[in-house]
């Protein structure tokens, strides 16, 4: 298995995003051994821009510790059972029936319509003091 990962960003800042070179180790693997991406998911429809790009499987860091502090194991429960709801949605949406349909044709690059913030690495400085940096 190949587990691709840059430890949730913290330990090269500013270095390249696990989505941003996924589909290029997933070429580089060509099928011979399952991929595994982490860093950044937080809602079901990420998982699914993953799978899309190949993954076949997605790892869950901070999302899972906030369900915990949340509400302990059963707000962990049910994060995830939000999580599969958002899949199942997108998956719908999408006219999709199976995991095995995905793939990269439906994923299209597009800006940012926002500054991510809540769980950026700065979620309490305002838009201005975030583009100084
Ligand atoms: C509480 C916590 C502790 C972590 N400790 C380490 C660590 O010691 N070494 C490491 O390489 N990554 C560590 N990570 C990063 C995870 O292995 C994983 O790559 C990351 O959480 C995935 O991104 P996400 O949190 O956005 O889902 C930690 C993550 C969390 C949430």
């Amino acid at each position: 298995m190949i587990y691709v990962s840059n430890h949730g960003g913290r330990q090269l800042d500013h270095g390249r995003g696990a989505m941003e070179v996924l589909p290029e180790i997933v070429a580089a693997v060509g099928g011979r051994v399952p991929v595994i991406v982490d860093g950044g998911f937080n809602r079901g429809t990420d998982i699914v821009k993953a799978l899309a790009a190949g993954a076949d499987l997605v790892g869950l860091g901070r999302m899972q510790c906030i369900g915990l502090a949340a509400g302990g194991s059963a707000a962990l429960v049910r994060l995830l059972e939000i999580l599969e709801t958002e899949i199942q949605i997108c998956l719908g949406l999408l006219g999709v029936n199976t995991w095995a349909e995905l793939d990269p044709s439906y994923l299209h690059p597009a800006p940012p319509v926002s500054t991510g913030a809540t769980l950026g690495s700065f979620p309490l400085l305002t838009l201005e003091e975030q583009s100084f940096y």
